[in-house]
C-alpha cells in the first residue's frame, strides 16, 4: 500500500505554528542583521581610526562589540537554533528540502559563523592589547566572515521563494538553485537595512559615552549611516519587487493586511526624522530613545517585513515544490521527486496518511467531524488556525450558518483544482470533502470585532471566495 509520508502535524492553537516561527525569526533578524552591519561598520571605523589616528573610535568598537556579544551573539545564538527547532516541527519536509539541497551551504555558513564568533571576542578582548595593524586585520576578517554568513543564508532564503534558475527542476545543481535575481536583490535589500539597524542599535552604545565631543562625532556618523542606508534600502526594495514571482506580487497586493505598508513607511519616516534630529542636535541621542527606536524597527519594520515574505511565498514553503502543508505539489525530475497530488487524487488523504487511527480511514456519519478535524489539521492548519485566535482563523471564513453543500462546493472548486493562487492544490475525495465540511460547519462564527487584523476585510463567503480566486488566476 502506498502512503503519503507526512509527519504528524505540530499544531499550536494560540497563535499558530507559523507565527511561532515568525516571532522567533523576526527577533533573530534584528540580532543577526545588526551584528553583520556592525561587523562591516567596525571594519570601516577601524580603518578610519588607523588613518586618522583616532584610538577613541577603537574604544567605541570595543564597547559596541561587547554590547553585541550579549545582544546579538547570545540572544542571536538562542533564536537561531530556535528557528531550526520550530521550523523542523512546523515544516519538517520544507526543512528537509533545504537540507537535502544545501547541506554543504549550511556547513559553510557554520564555519564562517564560528570565525565570526571568535572574531567578535578577539575584537573586544584584544582591543588596545595588540598593535593597531593587527586589530585592523581582525576587524576586516570579522566583517567579511559576517557578511559571508548572510550571503549563504540569503541564497537559501531566496530558494525558498523560488529556485535561482528555471531549469533547476531538471538539473538541480546547488548553484543554480542558490543564485538567481532574487538572491542578489534580497541580499542588497538586507544589506541596506542591516546598516539602518546597526545605526539605530549603535545609538544605545554611543549615547553612554561621557565625552560630548566624541559622542557628537559618533552620533553624526551613525545618523549618516542610518539615513543613507534607509534611502538605499527603499530604492533597492523596488528592484527586489521586480525579482518576485507573479503570484508573490498578487498576494502582496491583495492579501496582506492593509496596515503593513503604512507601518513600514511610518517606521522609515520615524527613522529618518530620528536621525535628522540626532544629526542636527547630537545631544538628543539618549540610550532610552535609541532603545525605543530599536523596538519601533522591530515591531513596525521587521515583523510586517518577515510576515510578508512568508505570506508571498504561499502556497509553497520551499523551492516551489513543497507546499506549506508539506505535500509535494510538483515534480522535480532532476531529484527523482514526484508530485504527490496524483496519489492523493486517486486515493485521498485518509487512505494514505501514516499517522492516522484506523477508525478514521473510512468516513461514516459518526466519525465525519473527527475525520474532518484531522483533515483540517493536516491540510489547512499550517496556514489557518482552527481556534478563534491566531493566523487566519478558518472559522472567520465559515460562519456556522454556511450549509454543508456550499462548503463542499468550495472545497471542490477552489481547493481541489488548485485555482486559488495562494493555497495549495488540495484534492479531497467526496467523502473527505463531506467530512471536512462537517467539521468546518461546527466552527462558530466570529463574534463581532473578534476578527484579527490580518484577516480583516477578507472574511468572504466560501462560494464568493472561490469565484474571486478564479478571477485572480491569470
Ligand atoms: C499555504 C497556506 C494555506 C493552506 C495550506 C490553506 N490556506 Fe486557505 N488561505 C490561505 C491564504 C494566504 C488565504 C488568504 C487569506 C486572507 O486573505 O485573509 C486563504 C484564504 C482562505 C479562505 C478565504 C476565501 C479565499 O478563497 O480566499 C478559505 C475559505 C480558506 N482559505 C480555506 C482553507 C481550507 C479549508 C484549507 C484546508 C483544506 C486551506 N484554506 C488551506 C492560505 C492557505
Amino acid at each position: 500500500m502506498e502512503f503519503l509520508g507526512l509527519y504528524p502535524t505540530w499544531y499550536e492553537p494560540g497563535v499558530g505554528s507559523g507565527w511561532i516561527v515568525g516571532i522567533i525569526s523576526t527577533v533573530h533578524v534584528l540580532f543577526s542583521h545588526t551584528a553583520v552591519g556592525a561587523a562591516i561598520f567596525f571594519a570601516f571605523l577601524a580603518n578610519y581610526a588607523h588613518r586618522h589616528d583616532r584610538p577613541d573610535l577603537l574604544e567605541f568598537i570595543r564597547r559596541y562589540g561587547l554590547f553585541l556579544l550579549v545582544f546579538s551573539y547570545v540572544l542571536g545564538s538562542i533564536t537561531g537554533p530556535g528557528i531550526w527547532y520550530s521550523t523542523t516541527v512546523a515544516s519538517p519536509r520544507g526543512i528537509s528540502a533545504l537540507i537535502h539541497n544545501f547541506v554543504w551551504m549550511w556547513a559553510t555558513e557554520w564555519v564562517f559563523f564560528i570565525i565570526e564568533v571568535v572574531g567578535v571576542y578577539m575584537l573586544v578582548y584584544l582591543a588596545n592589547r595588540v598593535d593597531r595593524q593587527t586589530h585592523l586585520k581582525l576587524s576586516v576578517i570579522f566583517g567579511l566572515t559576517s557578511y559571508t554568513t548572510m550571503l549563504v543564508i540569503v541564497g537559501i532564503l531566496s530558494f525558498m521563494m523560488w529556485p535561482g534558475k528555471a531549469d533547476w527542476y531538471n538539473e538541480t545543481g546547488v548553484l543554480s538553485g542558490f543564485y538567481g535575481p532574487n538572491t542578489f536583490a534580497q541580499l542588497a535589500m538586507r544589506t541596506a537595512f542591516m546598516f539602518t539597524m546597526t545605526a539605530v542599535v549603535g545609538g544605545i552604545v554611543a549615547a553612554r559615552f561621557p565625552d560630548p565631543a566624541f559622542k557628537k562625532d559618533v552620533a553624526r556618523k551613525l545618523a549618516w549611516l542610518g539615513i543613507g542606508s534607509a534611502i538605499a534600502g527603499v530604492l533597492v526594495f523596488r528592484w527586489y519587487l521586480t525579482t518576485l514571482p507573479d503570484t508573490a506580487l498578487l498576494v502582496m497586493n491583495n492579501r496582506l493586511p492593509d496596515w503593513f505598508p503604512l507601518a513600514v513607511m511610518g517606521m522609515l519616516a520615524a527613522v529618518g526624522v530620528y536621525f535628522l534630529a540626532t544629526l542636527i542636535q547630537p545631544r538628543l541621542l539618549v540610550a532610552s530613545g535609541a532603545a525605543a527606536m530599536t523596538l519601533v524597527v522591530l515591531v513596525f519594520g521587521l515583523w510586517p517585513g518577515e510576515v510578508a515574505r512568508e505570506s508571498i511565498r504561499k502556497p509553497w514553503v520551499a523551492g516551489q515544490y513543497v507546499y506549506s502543508n508539506q505535500v509535494i505539489g510538483r515534480d522535480v525530475p532532476g531529484r527523482d521527486i514526484q508530485s504527490e497530488i496524483p496519489l492523493i487524487e486517486e486515493r485521498g488523504f485518509l487512505q494514505t496518511l501514516v499517522f492516522l487511527p484506523d477508525n478514521l480511514r473510512q468516513v461514516t456519519p459518526d466519525n465525519a467531524v473527527e475525520a474532518g478535524r484531522v483533515l483540517a489539521l493536516t491540510t489547512c492548519s499550517n496556514c489557518h488556525s482552527l481556534s478563534p485566535t491566531g493566523m487566519r482563523p478558518l472559522r472567520n471564513y465559515f460562519p456556522a450558518a454556511t450549509d454543508l453543500e456550499a462548503i463542499v462546493d468550495y472545497l471542490h472548486a477552489g481547493l481541489a483544482s488548485g485555482n486559488t493562487l495562494y493555497m495549495p492544490q488540495i484534492p479531497f475525495t467526496d467523502d473527505e470533502a463531506f467530512a471536512l465540511a462537517s467539521y468546518l460547519a461546527t466552527l462558530q462564527s466570529p463574534s463581532a470585532g473578534a476578527a484579527k487584523p490580518q484577516t480583516a476585510g477578507h472574511a468572504v463567503t466560501p462560494t464568493l471566495a472561490a469565484s474571486a480566486a478564479r478571477e485572480m488566476n491569470p
